[in-house]
């Protein structure tokens, strides 16, 4: 978390990123904080490289367009900013860098070259990483080298033999058919005068990996390929460009066989010699782009806090979290030892590894293991073309008995900036907040997934119920961009979303037309399309992107309205009604998803097509039309916002005449049912009261237990606190038996569970242990406990509200927050029977506050102290 800066802009970004390599926009923006102490900005300079925008009348410091800069391809630059304020001119900020990639596809001349591998290919899983290897003389020493590589498939390249850069599982996860990300890399101190080699290993990656489902390897192609091209400035001026393409030289590597998630087979004493030409491949330029989100790295190591030997020989380590990534093994052994590694989240009766509950069958039984037959060089092993979810690891095969110090579990995933946290007096609710954090961090790398293990897929039901959530934790906008970018790139013709982003089946599409169309119309999952781009917007006022993915918006709205219009459920019959009309009640649903006593059976006849989920999916159509007219204003489609506007009228009239009694009951009565009708603001103003009470009986009725699933869990809390039940609030979040986050907490869990019951009482695990959704709580200590919150119609914080609501037995809770324009915060204590809130507003955002004993005030940029009563 960064602190404002006396004097001078601080915290400088380009599309939001930290000194970012090999942009490939030509218009980026420029983001900085005020100096501290100011309170708003009148106007800005910038300087980047040799051009100066001179004064600018602007208060604008988040994403501004350098109207006139003209950036050129290959450019590393230097870049500042100075501020005019209330407190006069500052200083000019401290210089950043950032450099272009490429920015006409034309400027591409090298080839995609790749391994000739044998036909048939052998099933995914049993292949092996390739060598991909090419030499060039220079003459001189070198000024400046850059080296842009990309992959089909995952890549680490090389010069000279030292690996280049450090970032992880290049060049990420994309829908590969419309976006390939290119690295861009300085290598000038890597290279010398004289003979030089360029080479890459080449392995599986995202590209060829099994998909959950379908079940199917090489979703996006069936062959693996490299591209690179080295830019070299030569001392004695002359410039020249090295690529790949003919003349360069492959042949297997040491690591046998690996796919993303099954691990990967090395044989340490396996020499790579026997070099043959590299097949080119005429795959062309058309799809490269730069980075958007920061890239995947080795963000933490946690070295072992355990091992036991078990009476099978097995020794089992444990590295005391939960985590993405891999490990790194001190030795394998003497010449010879074959060593297996086995990662899970779980132990067994017998105190073994199990993955038995991650459902891992469709890939012949091989999943999370890692094995390695020793070269006895005391070698680390460190398998970076595979990545798991895990806690433990069942260790066969080593002759020596392991110590903790042995092996350090490498944690791996996107390197997001911190940008909030939160602590209060009750020990329990911070450390929910750790695990769910955790459970965020084990499904950020590069793409946000549902879990790191069985299926390790950017399920777009589970990002859009945690987005917000992640968005208060770390800066995810670049991450979620990219996401954004891959589904907007795959919409489905009909306007469909894929449930998983990016989509491996896209290919598949012309050979399985239903099952394209199945999925992509499930309420909720679909309705991403319109809930993650509002919320970006909302949380970092990036009007280019809204504008980028409004179509997206539109075409997924105007299906849902396709569908209502003209379907039917098939269990209606009479004449149809008007209302009928704005009611989605057909095609395949997932519904709430996992509520607590959802049984296997009753989970598969819910997947049937035939249920009727009006009430879910009638909820969510009104919601996206809503959020997409929100969208349409903002943009300036005047014509499209009033006609979503009256669309959402209709479809909320038409789910209250079908769900909603009089008496503010909801068919079906479930707490899921009742919270999201009034989170969603599907009731009028006059039943509010009697809805909320509802859904308070038959809280009450399950012995104060949560009784949501997927969907509603980051509902609940906040709409009970919304409607004057912040007590019953607590009450879910601190109770301790099961269904509860505390019995998570009580069974040992260190990331937040798929299921309620992932843990039984006896310890035996179902179904993932590490799925972010029931996580998303922890976003109720953010608005409700510490009591920060958006205010619509001011994105990023420009206008905030504070509202923090105790309860619970809570002494005192603090949240910060760094937000676009400056860090906020929130901390209250209760003293004397009195609640004393102090508050931080950044430069250039002011804060509305509503205290427990109703009083308001409206702060400007600093920090406020207040008291208040409480009720
Ligand atoms: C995944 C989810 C996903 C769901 C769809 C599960 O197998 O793990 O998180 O959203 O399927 O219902």
């Amino acid at each position: 978390m960064s602190e404002l800066v006396a004097g001078r802009p601080s915290r400088l970004r380009v599309e939001g990123l930290r000194c970012p390599h090999g942009l490939t926009l030509r218009s980026p923006r420029f983001s900085w904080w005020l100096p501290a102490g100011t309170t708003n900005q009148v106007a800005y300079r910038l300087q980047v490289g040799e051009w100066d925008s001179g004064r600018v009348e602007s208060a604008s410091s988040v994403l501004v367009e350098a109207t006139g800069l003209h950036l050129q391809s290959l450019q590393d630059l230097s870049w500042r900013v100075r501020v005019w304020t209330d407190l006069g001119p500052s200083d000019w900020s401290a210089p950043e860098r950032f450099s272009t990639g490429l920015l006409t596809l034309t400027e591409w001349v090298s080839t995609w070259i790749g391994p000739r591998e044998a036909t048939p290919l052998p099933p995914g899983g049993h292949r092996p990483a390739y060598w991909l290897k090419g030499e060039f003389d220079l003459g001189v020493a070198v000024r400046r080298a850059t080296l842009l590589a990309t992959a089909h498939g995952l890549y680490e390249a090389f010069v000279n033999g030292a690996r280049v850069g450090d970032q992880e599982l290049t060049p990420g996860s994309t829908a590969y058919a419309h976006r390939t990300q290119v690295q861009s890399f300085d290598v000038t101190s890597m290279l010398h005068a004289g003979r030089n080699d360029l080479s890459a290993l080449l392995s599986d990656g995202w590209y060829r990996s099994v998909s959950p489902h379908m079940k199917i390897a090489d979703g996006y192609g069936a062959r693996t390929a490299f591209l690179a091209q080295l830019h070299i400035e030569l001392e004695d001026g002359t410039g020249t460009v090295f690529g790949t393409g003919p003349g360069w030289v492959f042949t297997p590597s040491s690591i046998t066989a690996v796919e993303l998630t099954r691990g990967q087979h090395q044989d340490q004493r396996i020499t790579s010699s026997d070099w043959q030409p590299a097949l080119c491949a005429d795959l062309g330029h058309g799809t490269l782009v730069g980075p958007v989100a920061p890239p995947v790295r080795q963000v933490e190591e946690l070295p072992a806090v355990a091992v036991r030997r078990l009476p099978n020989g097995a020794q089992v380590v444990d590295v005391g979290q939960n985590v993405n990534g891999w490990v790194r093994l001190r030795d394998a052994g003497p010449a010879g030892s074959r060593v297996s590694l086995v990662h899970g989240e779980a132990l067994d009766a017998d105190g073994d590894v199990t993955i038995e509950h991650l459902h891992f069958a469709h890939l012949d039984g091989v999943a999370q293991t890692d094995s390695i037959v020793s070269a006895g060089n005391d070698e680390p092993y460190e398998p970076r073309h595979t990545t798991k979810g895990f806690r433990y690891v069942s260790i066969t095969g080593h002759p020596r008995d392991l110590a903790p110090a042995d092996l350090t579990a490498k944690v791996v995933h996107s390197d997001l900036e911190r940008t909030g946290d939160f602590a209060c007096s009750n020990a329990d609710l911070n450390r929910l907040h750790e695990i769910s954090d955790w459970s965020f961090r084990g499904n950020a790398c590069d793409v946000p997934t549902d879990c790191p293990t069985r299926e390790r897929a950017g399920w777009t039901g589970d990002w859009q119920l945690f987005m917000p959530t992640a968005a208060f934790l770390y800066d995810v906008a670049g991450f979620n961009a990219k996401w954004l970018y891959d589904l907007a790139a795959q919409q489905l013709p009909s306007g469909g979303i894929p449930t998983i982003v990016p989509d491996r089946h896209e290919s598949l599409r012309g050979e399985y037309p239903f099952e394209a169309e199945f999925f992509a119309t499930a309420a909720g999952w679909a309705d991403a399309a319109a809930h993650v781009p509002w919320q970006h917007w909302l949380h970092y006022e990036d009007h280019r992107l809204l504008d980028q993915l409004y179509p997206t918006m539109l075409r997924w709205v105007e299906l849902q309205e396709r569908i209502a219009r003209e379907e039917r459920h098939s269990s209606r019959t009479g004449d149809r009604q008007p209302h009928e009309a704005f009611l989605l009640d057909t095609r395949f649903q997932f519904g709430e998803w996992l509520e607590p006593d959802e049984t296997d059976d009753t989970i598969h006849s819910l997947m049937r097509l035939e249920a009727d989920m009006g009430v879910v999916a009638t909820g969510y159509f009104f919601r996206s039309a809503q959020q997409v007219a929100a969208a349409a204003a903002v943009l300036g489609h005047d014509a499209d916002a009033r006609r979503l506007a009256g669309l959402a009228e209709q479809v909320r009239r038409a789910w209250q005449i079908e769900y909603l009694a009089p008496d503010g009951t909801i068919a079906p009565g479930t707490q899921a049912n009742y919270a999201r009708a009034l989170s969603f603001d599907l009731v009028p103003g006059a039943l509010r009261a009697e809805v909320a009470a509802n859904l308070v009986a038959i809280i009450r009725k399950a012995g104060t237990h949560v009784g949501t699933g997927f969907l509603t869990t980051p509902m609940l809390l906040p709409v009970l606190a919304d409607n004057g039940h912040v007590e019953v609030a607590y009450e879910l979040l601190l109770q301790r038996t099961e269904p509860s986050w505390m019995t998570m907490l009580d069974r040992g869990a260190t990331t937040v569970w798929e299921r309620w019951d992932g843990l039984d009482e006896q310890g035996v695990p179902s179904d993932s242990l590490n799925h972010y959704s029931k996580g998303a709580v922890i976003s109720f200590l953010h608005t409700h406990v510490a009591g920060i919150r958006l205010l619509p119609g001011f994105p990023a914080y420009r206008r905030f509200l504070v509202q923090p609501q105790p309860g619970g037995g809570l002494t005192w809770a603090r949240a910060r927050l760094d937000t676009p324009y400056g860090p906020i915060e929130s901390a209250w204590r209760q003293q004397d029977g009195r609640l004393h809130l102090s508050v931080t507003v950044a430069p250039g955002t002011t804060a509305e506050v509503r205290l427990p004993d109703g009083a308001q005030a409206e702060l400007p940029p600093g920090t406020h102290s207040l008291v208040s009563d409480l009720p």
